[in-house]
């Protein structure tokens, strides 16, 4: 028999106590107290009872498939797994709440039940209330005979219901309303959530099922998130987005058994979480050509390159300090983009309002969106449009300079297949002659020089 004790122990420095305290007697931190289970060793147990079973093997022999993986007919969120779900593995998906983690992990638990017996367990919603979900998403006669639905929230309960039902996989919605009976602390708290998660990994790679968790981003960090336990999973996926758009980002950040570059995007819809296959377009699909303060930026998010447009918008400050406001792009990015544009190109923004925006819920983070970024800025101050079939690709230097940014070609073979014409690039790119037909592509050594190209115009006296 195993026995198991309660001890708060400081995240700090590891001191060990029988109760919570609030401050740590030993290194003197506020708060830092988590309990954890302390589990005692077998009767007679010691060193000397420890039973091997393990056995190290020749790195030449060993045989065997690590790459078995079963088939996710969702492919964008395949994309982000690396190909298909590995038996035995552990997937967090973190985000905000209400951004479509239950809706995109009850898609999956439809689609997936087709194969193979699925287990949906919530700890938020009832089982009638999953049923409403799943109706909404498929028809009544599309229902899977192999997906089974359970509100629960006890982790020994779910343990032995995953011993007995064994599904292949399983999808716990969230960890955060697990609770386990060997801790005294609240459902949703570090101890509790640290706890359930490593039950459960131990328990996917002893039964092969694959397991999806679903984790609450929180912001306040009062309540564990889905931070404490990225190193205990296999991969950590988050599902982003703006509550105002529809488009869904499923990014990975940590994965054991694929790359951490890829994207998949979705929309969410009248039917659940909607594939975007061609998410350039989409992004696109709304922009006002020839209109000033657009311009076209290609962003890369993992392999795939994205068209995004990027908005300025400059207007004179009525009173006080000139705002500077950025959606979906850093703003430390931009004040240097302003900063640069009225130092190195002669553009005043010192007495303006300035306004910058991605369309579409978009989160922009890679420098080679400056250039186009200076683009909207500049057409908004001049108020002259840039050629609606041009994108700009650079990262923006300090003294004005552009600079090249990687993965060139597959940004401008993505920009030519959705029929732009023109593409202003930093000078020192190699590779001249691989551009895609049909792409004029003019190299700028400066952001000057690429503005003056982009508007055929001295921007500097705006003539
Ligand atoms: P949900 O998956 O419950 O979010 P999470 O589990 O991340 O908290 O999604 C909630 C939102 O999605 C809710 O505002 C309703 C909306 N929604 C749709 O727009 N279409 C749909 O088909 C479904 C099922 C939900
Ligand atoms: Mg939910």
């Amino acid at each position: 028999m195993v026995k198991t004790k309660t001890v708060y122990v400081c995240q700090e420095c590891g001191r060990k106590a029988p109760k919570p305290m609030g401050r740590c007697p030993q290194c003197d931190s506020w708060n830092s107290m988590v309990e954890e289970v302390e589990r005692g060793g077998r009767e007679g147990g010691g060193r000397r009872g420890v039973r091997v079973d393990s056995q190290p093997q020749r790195l030449r022999d060993i045989t065997g498939d690590a790459e078995a993986r079963w088939p996710l007919p969702i492919e964008e969120f395949a994309r982000v797994l690396g190909g298909g779900v590995v038996p035995g593995s552990v997937v967090l998906v973190g985000g905000d709440p209400g951004i479509g983690k239950s809706t995109l992990l009850l898609q999956t638990a439809l689609v997936m039940a087709d194969g193979g017996r699925v287990l949906y367990v919530s700890g938020e919603e009832s089982e009638p209330q999953m049923k409403a979900r799943a109706l909404r998403l498929m028809g009544e006669a599309a229902l899977p005979d192999e997906l089974y639905l359970l509100t629960e929230t006890s982790l020994e309960a779910i343990e032995q219901h995953l011993q007995s039902l064994s599904p292949r996989l399983a999808v716990i919605d969230s960890i955060q309303t697990l609770h386990s009976a060997d801790l005294e602390s609240a459902a949703g708290s570090v101890s509790q959530v640290r706890e359930c998660a490593s039950r459960l990994q131990t328990l996917a790679k002893a039964a092969d099922v694959a397991l999806f968790l679903v984790g609450h981003v929180t912001k306040e960090g009062t309540i564990a998130g889905p931070r404490v336990l990225e190193h205990i999973v296999d991969t950590v996926l988050y599902l982003e987005g703006d509550r105002f758009h529809a488009y869904r980002l499923l990014r990975s950040v940590k994965n054991r058994f694929g790359p951490t570059t890829e994207v998949g995007v979705f929309e969410m819809g009248s039917s659940g979480m909607e594939q975007v296959p061609n998410p350039s377009e989409a992004f696109l699909a709304e922009r006002v050509v020839k209109s000033p303060g657009s311009a076209v930026a290609v962003t890369m998010e993992g392999t795939r390159p994205l068209l995004v447009e990027v908005q300025g918008l400059t207007s004179s400050t009525s009173f006080g300090n000139p705002r500077r406001t950025a959606n979906g792009l850093d703003y430390n990015r931009l004040l240097l983009i302003i900063a640069v544009l009225t130092r190195r190109v002669g553009l005043s923004l010192s007495d303006q309002d300035v306004f910058a925006n991605v369309v579409g819920g978009l989160q922009v983070s890679e420098p080679a969106a400056d250039l186009a970024l200076a683009a909207a800025l500049a057409s908004s101050v001049r108020d002259r449009p840039l050629p609606a079939d041009m994108v700009l690709v650079g990262e923006v230097g300090l003294s004005g300079e552009l600079r090249s940014v990687p993965q060139l070609p597959a940004r401008l073979t993505e920009a030519a297949k959705l029929g732009f014409r023109q593409a202003i690039v930093a000078a020192s790119v190699r590779g001249h002659d691989a551009w895609p037909a049909g792409l004029k592509v003019t190299p700028a050594r400066s952001v000057t020089a690429a503005l003056e190209a982009a508007f055929k115009a001295d921007l500097s006296t705006g003539s």
